[in-house]
């Protein structure tokens, strides 16, 4: 059985100020309910410190939402894995779409980047997902695979410890949700290619989250898919009360 997981990504928002509360409000909720679920939050870099105070002594776990795959160096404006690690961060969502997309970054970087963060200790979350023009084209199969094979190539055992987050560009802050089924059939496709790229117990072992306008209204049904171990989730992960429903969603 594997244990599901619940991130929020809460991309560029919240200050460090914000971050304390919108914790406390989120721990105020979750702090002592006996879930096996493994929560996440990933606030913006500057606030991770005062996150990580703020979740001292918590369940929940802290995550980052991007890194540098080089140790240190000539980066401007970039932040290492061990950075990271110092900081109290434990998990980083690594070829987010928007990174992707508005950032330029390849598979190649991802892969780059998702060596580095195991290296470091650190548990990836690697996200793929196709476009709505390439739904419509019939060529989701083929451009999640090329993801997942070029994010996640050549980590041997390692890839054990990665999560994966299925996340359909088109729904991502879209309001317009995959249906369980649409979600369920590309979840099941990845963990198909996880264990060509390694072996059946390594791809059974592996979470695949799934993103795109998850919500406390849809989190259960999707969650409730056999190949479905979780969510990322954005905009609903800004309130304290909607992200505690979807924990609690999946319980
Ligand atoms: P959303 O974002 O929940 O706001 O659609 C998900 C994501 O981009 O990770």
């Amino acid at each position: 059985m594997r244990t599901k997981i619940v991130a929020g990504n809460w991309k560029m928002n919240k200050t460090p100020a914000e971050a304390r509360v919108l914790i406390a409000g989120i721990r105020s909720i979750l702090d002592g309910t006996n879930c096996p679920v493994e929560v996440v939050v990933c606030p913006p870099l500057v606030d991770l410190t005062v996150a990580a105070e703020a979740l001292k002594g918590s369940f929940i776990g802290l995550g980052a939402q991007n890194m540098h795959a080089a140790a240190s160096g000539a980066y401007t404006g970039e932040v290492s894995a061990q950075m990271l690690v110092e900081t109290g961060v434990k998990y980083v969502i690594l070829g987010h779409s928007e990174r992707r997309a508005l950032f330029g970054e390849t598979d190649a970087q991802v892969n780059a980047k998702t060596k580095a963060a195991l290296a470091a200790g650190l548990v990836p979350i690697v996200c793929v997902g196709e476009t709505l023009e390439e739904r419509e084209s019939n060529r989701t199969d083929a451009v999640v695979t090329a993801q997942v094979m070029g994010s996640l190539a050549d980590l041997g055992a390692d890839l054990a410890r990665c999560v994966v987050a299925y996340e359909p560009v088109w729904a991502i802050g879209t309001g317009r949700t995959a249906t369980p089924g649409q979600a369920q059939e590309v979840h099941a496709l990845i963990r198909r290619m996880l264990a060509k790229m390694s072996t059946g117990q390594v791809a059974n072992t592996v979470r695949i989250q799934y993103g795109g306008s998850m919500k406390p209204d849809n989190a259960a049904e999707l969650m409730a898919q056999p190949d479905i171990d979780g969510g990322l989730i954005g905009g609903a992960s800004l309130k304290a009360e909607s992200f505690a429903d979807i924990v609690k969603a999946a319980c």
